[in-house]
């Protein structure tokens, strides 16, 4: 096909996909040319803002190395990871919704016994997590496998720290026979998305700020239940309605009750303030 014009083009692109040996990349990709196609033809891309793009596209794949993904930072921050995470997780109702994953889950966890402490050095005023986890039918789920990470007092999680070879205040824990968890830790504090990249740039650009409200990260699996993996926000943050990465449920704000010294939950006296947080999950059966 010659002559190919700004009105023939798109399609031109698509019937050349058209023998794609696999049909779901297919219907992928033609769907792709098109929203880029018009996209381009709706804002009149200029060539210097093409190359602008391409540029940014570049630096981003730049930034990315074994610890940094800066292309799922530019989805997060784009809601596209939101999106994918809210219709591939659709969950009946009095189901814990899920929210993203982001990027400090790590797969070789810490294992603790049930009360541990998985602070670890982490800098931060004490706090004592508890809660169950159940199925819809109010069942207790015995045994589940509860993974929990989070920012530390600083905003940082222990992955950030240069030479840090022990895990802070994340671990991996299992509920008892009644389904009920509870682990020593330390508040979890707002802190900003990674923004000495690309996606730091453009967040500055579009006059956004970076930050995330304070939250607790959860994957949660049992046998015989969808996995769940998702966030406890902190009631009162600052940054609840303008989260960085869109992901804030309000059925996932919890409120971090603050205590005077003494008697804490398992039974240590505390000289200094410190935390409780209550929460229950409800995994939907598979
Ligand atoms: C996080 O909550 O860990 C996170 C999510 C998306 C982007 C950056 C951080
Ligand atoms: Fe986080």
């Amino acid at each position: 096909m010659r002559n190919i014009d700004e009105d023939t083009i798109t399609q031109a692109v698509i019937a050349r996909h058209a023998q794609a040996p696999d049909a779901r990349l297919r219907d992928i990709m033609t769907s792709l040319v098109q929203h880029l196609h018009a996209f381009a033809r709706e804002v009149k891309l200029t060539e210097a803002e093409w190359f602008a793009g391409i540029q940014f596209l570049t630096d981003t794949g730049h930034m990315c190395n074994d610890k940094r993904q800066e292309f799922i930072l530019l989805s997060d921050t784009l809601g596209l990871s939101m999106l994918v995470t809210a219709m591939n997780h659709r969950r009946p109702p009095g189901c814990t919704e899920a929210t993203v994953l982001g990027p400090f889950h790590v797969e070789d966890n810490q294992r603790y016994e049930l009360g541990a402490d998985i602070t670890n050095g982490a800098p931060g005023e004490p706090c004592y997590v508890r809660g169950h986890v159940r199925g819809l039918d109010g069942e207790a789920v015995a045994g589940a496998e509860l993974q929990v990470w989070q920012a530390d007092a600083d905003g940082f999680y222990d992955v950030q720290y240069e030479g840090l070879d022990q895990h802070r205040a994340r671990g991996t824990l299992h509920s008892a026979a009644d389904g009920s968890f509870h682990f020593k830790t330390v508040v979890a504090c707002e802190y900003p998305v990674p923004t000495d990249g690309p996606g730091g740039k453009m967040l500055k650009a579009l006059g956004r700020h970076a930050w995330r409200p304070a939250h607790l990260h959860f994957m949660i699996a049992a046998p015989g239940y969808r996995r769940l993996i998702t966030h406890i926000f902190r009631n009162g943050d600052r940054y609840l309605d303008s989260d960085a990465v869109f992901g804030v449920r309000s059925s996932l704000i919890a409120d971090w009750v603050r205590h005077e010294p003494g008697t804490a939950p398992d039974g240590t006296q505390s000289a200094t303030p410190f935390y409780t947080l209550d929460f229950d999950f409800v995994l939907e059966k598979e």
